[in-house]
């Protein structure tokens, strides 16, 4: 069996047709980023500037994330990004359970692959996804253990759009992730 890789992965979610999804697309949007990352962040489905770019959190939500990690002294290209699903829903609606159901393989072999220390969830949907929680706003801020993976809860970055109150709960959790980092000797 030979041995799987970020690089592998990315080739079957660009052609891949396992779900309805990918008839709307434009491009499929696999996870990218440092294939070793400590952290890797899960948001919920490529929108529609990540859609024609086939790349992750490109757009206006991509824009305040990459902001929030400046601010916090994350860097971009040393994460790893990726979403629960890898094409986009028509008019980003929410992937339904099937759609999650029938994605989930790529996302758990990036997990393996990469084997972050923290997998960071962005809003409700990945929280669900993965976790089976619900409401984030009551949870974000929180490091969460589950089949021996750590796991932290903030919001989504599209929330600030409609919200911009929330861009300081959102730095404000990304600067618990770093500390968290710093106090377990994780290198970022
Ligand atoms: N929102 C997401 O959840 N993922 C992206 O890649 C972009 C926007
Ligand atoms: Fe395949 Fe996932 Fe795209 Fe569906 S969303 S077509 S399962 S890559």
């Amino acid at each position: 069996m030979s041995i799987d890789s970020t690089d592998k992965i990315k080739a079957e979610v660009i052609r891949c047709k396992l779900c309805n999804l990918c008839r709307n697309r434009t491009n499929a949007v696999p996870g990218e980023g440092n294939s070793k990352a400590s952290i890797m962040f899960v948001g919920e489905a490529p929108g529609r500037n990540e859609d024609e770019k086939g790349r992750p959190f490109v757009g206006l939500a991509g824009k305040i994330l990459d902001e929030t990690l400046e601010k916090v002294g994350l860097v971009r290209s040393r994460i790893f990004v990726t979403n629960i699903v890898k094409c986009r829903p028509p008019g980003n609606r929410v992937p339904t359970e099937e759609e999650r159901r029938v994605c989930k393989n790529y996302l758990e072999r990036e997990i393996s692959i990469v084997s972050p220390k923290i997998i960071c969830i962005l809003g409700r949907t990945a929280y669900q996804s993965l976790l089976g929680g619900g409401s984030i706003l009551g949870n974000r801020g929180k490091f969460i253990e589950k089949d021996s993976k750590l796991f932290f809860l903030t919001i989504h970055p599209a929330a600030i759009i409609y919200n911009n109150k929330l861009r300081y709960a959102l730095e404000k959790d990304m600067q618990t992730l770093v500390s968290e980092c710093s106090r377990l000797n994780i290198p970022i």
